[in-house]
């Protein structure tokens, strides 16, 4: 218990080299960002989707990343999952047009729709209109290029660098288990993209905590601490190499305003309800069985966090576009409607969350505004920022010459 009344952390794992000091003016140079772009960021896995995304043979989204001003098409097959550079062989045009970065459907043929070339599932070249005019043409060698894929507990995962990637499981290390079929018991319900104005880092510290939620989202979600518990704490904070886990407490006195009572009791009790229920979650999730308990995020640096709930999970990605500016992208998932009431339970978390997420862009960029005005030499974090000072350390490794 500490002097706000909200009970002290347990932290497991390496806490070796953080530092509650983080510097400002280097991670807003050229030389930082293109320094963790090639040395962090290239050797990365990177979760694009869920495999509940593209259920059946032929079903396909593809994601533009712009980190790496790449285009990425993936495609449900018999056999699996299958990836491919959005590009087509022809003059190089994006086979599949995509809007806000973003396009889905379900196909058995993929057609360029500037002169007519054709791919199958497996990214072969199937056809070349007036094939005859081409000289010294093998049409088997112009398949479109593939993109390591793998799929980790129902969810997809790319890699875009150059070689042989570190081997998935190696990669995931401690969270490799514990999730079974958690991820694909899940359906997607929405998706919500922005491009800000803020350095990437600045973005993710924006999710890297619950102590903004108790301020910033006091609005939106005016009663997720409890008494016991004012400032949030966290329970439980599980540090490894390049990943984080932590639990997140919630407020047993939870009520909620009118609307969502209605509609939780009716359906699923999403976020934010207090579900006490955990006899579904899988060993990964709340791993302690922690009470009360709203949420657990695992964070994958360098970009990406899991919010993992009893019946709901929200995935958190930033994409860096430039030093200045970024990609949220955040996609919510809920458990399979089985009625009606389901469905109006995932309609109430849909908009709810997106109201909470505007609070965050809006704050990251008022963030970028300050740092990048040169006042601050340093910000000062706390013990329950310990996921920032965790990332930063793990940045700091990568990059050191
Ligand atoms: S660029 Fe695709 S068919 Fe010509
Ligand atoms: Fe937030």
């Amino acid at each position: 218990m500490d002097n706000t009344g909200s009970p002290k952390t347990h932290f497991s794992g390496s806490v070796a080299n953080l530092t509650a000091k983080i510097s400002v003016e280097d991670k807003l140079s050229q030389e930082y960002y293109d320094a963790v772009i090639e040395k962090v960021f290239k050797p990365s896995w990177y979760v694009l989707g869920n495999l509940n995304d593209i259920p059946t043979p032929g079903r396909f989204f593809v994601y533009d990343v712009p980190t790496f001003n790449m285009s990425v098409l993936v495609v449900r097959t018999e056999q699996g999952v299958n990836a491919f550079h959005n590009v087509c062989r022809h003059r190089g045009k994006k086979v599949v047009q995509t809007k806000c970065g973003w396009a889905q459907g379900n196909a058995g043929v993929f057609t360029c729709w500037f002169h007519g070339w054709a791919y199958g599932k497996d990214g072969a070249l199937l056809n070349v209109p007036d094939e005859m005019a081409f000289r010294d043409f093998d049409k088997s060698k112009y398949g479109l290029v593939p993109i390591k894929v793998e799929v980790w507990s129902g969810l997809i995962l790319a890699y875009f660098g150059d070689g042989e990637p570190q081997p998935l499981k190696e990669w995931l290390g401690e969270l490799y288990e514990g999730f079974e079929d958690y991820y694909t018991r899940m359906e997607r319900i929405a998706t919500f993209s922005a491009d800000v104005k803020s350095n990437w880092n600045w973005a993710m510290d924006s999710f890297s905590e619950g102590y903004h939620t108790v301020f910033l989202h006091r609005n939106t979600q005016p009663e997720l601490t409890g008494k016991k518990n004012p400032m949030r704490h966290a329970p439980i904070i599980d540090l490894y190499g390049h990943t984080v886990r932590t639990s997140g407490v919630a407020n047993p006195d939870y009520v909620g305003p009118p609307a969502e009572r209605a509609l939780y009791k009716h359906g699923r009790k999403l976020s934010p309800a207090v579900e006490t229920d955990y006899s579904e979650l899988p060993p990964g999730v709340n791993r302690t069985r922690y009470t009360p308990w709203f949420f657990d995020v695992v964070w994958l640096f360098p970009n990406f966090a899991i919010l993992n709930g009893p019946h709901w999970v929200s995935t958190l990605m930033i994409w860096p576009i430039d030093k200045d500016h970024s990609r949220v992208i955040t996609d919510h998932y809920a458990r399979k409607a089985r009625h009606a009431g389901d469905r109006l339970a995932q309609a109430y978390m849909r908009g709810l969350l997106v109201s909470v997420t505007r609070e965050d862009l809006s704050a990251m960029e008022d963030v970028q505004y300050g740092l990048s005005s040169g006042a601050l030499k340093h910000i000062h974090v706390s013990q329950q920022e310990i996921v920032l000072q965790k990332r930063y350390a793990f940045l700091e490794e990568m990059i050191k010459p």
